[in-house]
């Protein structure tokens, strides 16, 4: 059994559902909610497709968690609203820690976060002092305190190949798949943390390659948090983005998609005439509690978003000494992202978004 189960059992008891006839009175209520908070929206692609909209339409952003923290910093609001999951906020207060940080659940959690606990990182750090520590963005304040890096999936393998080509060996948590990816990758040396997304860890290789089979002219896209019986099966491995990127740019009809569903709305909203079919987590004898899409993601719905922005709660809160230690590590990959010239955000122009690219491919 899957040790987050009671966790996404507890998730999906707390995802809101809102019947379709009162889904325009709440939109229009946090339209005008967000007016009077003077707040913006913040939304990770692997939301439900009304809160993906929402944010587009009133300002705000649906990106990659890097592109998240970018849009959050930059923003004029005052208030911060992000839709995802808890990291996200986290990162966006740690980034912002003037603005006032809210999300419809604090419970939204993430497989990683959870199996990476602070101090038993904190003892794994001290136990390598000559290594690097790189901590994956899906990790709380405090693991990012005792981290040199943060990385997400869109710069991680940039980040890695610089800092193996400055000599240092590097200590990684906590995705086991993503890490492997890199160091294959780069060649680094690098020690791996054994955590994983319990969404990505159940694509099935076996079962991928057996649809490859039936769709032999169709490309494949993988999140780097898949196992390797997926990612080498890959055409391209990146972050939502730069798969959505992928996805409007292959020339390819059929695409099989080994991410989270949630991605499939900008997909097909930005390549309409392509066919996306989801990567198989082994159909009937499928082990997953969360089939291809995150609980913790799902907890974000219109009557506790809207909820949220009347109460000014729930609010992100964070220490301010880990906070502080936690900007040192985040900025060093803002400044390294911006250094590079890396856009992270589909914008839908194909030569604007060129950059999202490099060091992108298959496994
Ligand atoms: P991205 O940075 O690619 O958006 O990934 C975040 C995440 O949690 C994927 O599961
Ligand atoms: Fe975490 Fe996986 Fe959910 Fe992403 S999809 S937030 S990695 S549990």
């Amino acid at each position: 059994m899957n040790q987050h189960t009671h966790y996404i059992e507890e998730a999906w008891t707390r995802a809101p559902v809102t019947p379709p006839e009162r889904q325009r009175a709440l939109i229009e209520r946090i339209r005008a909610l967000l007016k009077r908070e003077r707040a913006v929206l913040i939304a990770h692609y692997y939301v439900a497709a009304e809160l993906q909209e929402l944010a587009e339409q009133t300002g705000g952003c649906v990106a990659d968690s890097l592109e998240m923290a970018r849009f959050g910093r930059d923003s004029p609001a005052r208030t911060l609203m992000v839709i995802g999951v808890r990291f996200m906020g986290e990162t966006a207060k740690i980034l912002s820690p003037d603005k006032r940080v809210l999300m419809p659940d604090l419970e939204a959690t993430c497989s990683l976060d959870l199996s990476c606990p602070p101090d038993a990182f904190g003892a794994w750090r001290d136990a390598h002092p000559d290594r690097t520590a790189v901590v994956y963005a899906n990790t709380c304040a405090a693991v990012k305190a005792r981290a040199d890096w943060v990385v997400t999936s869109s710069v991680g393998l940039d980040i890695v190949a610089y800092l193996r080509a400055r000599g240092e060996k590097i200590l990684w948590a906590p995705d086991q798949h993503l890490g492997r990816y890199i160091q294959q990758k780069t060649g680094a040396d690098m020690l791996l943390w054994k955590g994983a997304c319990i969404v990505h860890d159940e694509f099935k290789g076996i079962e991928l390659g057996l649809l490859r089979a039936e769709h032999p002219r169709a490309k494949v896209l993988v999140h780097p948090e898949s196992p390797a019986s997926v990612a080498e099966q890959a055409d391209v491995v990146g972050s939502t983005t730069q798969l959505i990127r992928a996805a409007q740019t292959l020339d390819a009809r059929e695409i099989i998609v080994a991410t989270d569903i949630g991605v499939l709305h900008k997909m097909r909203a930005l390549a309409p005439d392509k066919h996306f079919i989801a990567a198989p987590t082994a159909g009937q004898s499928a082990t997953c509690k969360s089939c291809a899409h995150c609980p913790w993601m799902a907890m974000n719905g219109l009557s506790n978003l809207a909820a949220a922005l009347e109460n000014g709660a729930p609010e992100i809160q964070i220490d301010a000494e880990i906070a502080a230690r936690a900007h040192r590590s985040l900025k060093r990959m803002l400044d390294f992202a911006a250094a590079r010239g890396k856009n992270v955000r589909a914008s839908g122009d194909l030569a604007r978004d060129q950059a999202l690219f490099e060091n992108t491919g298959a496994a």
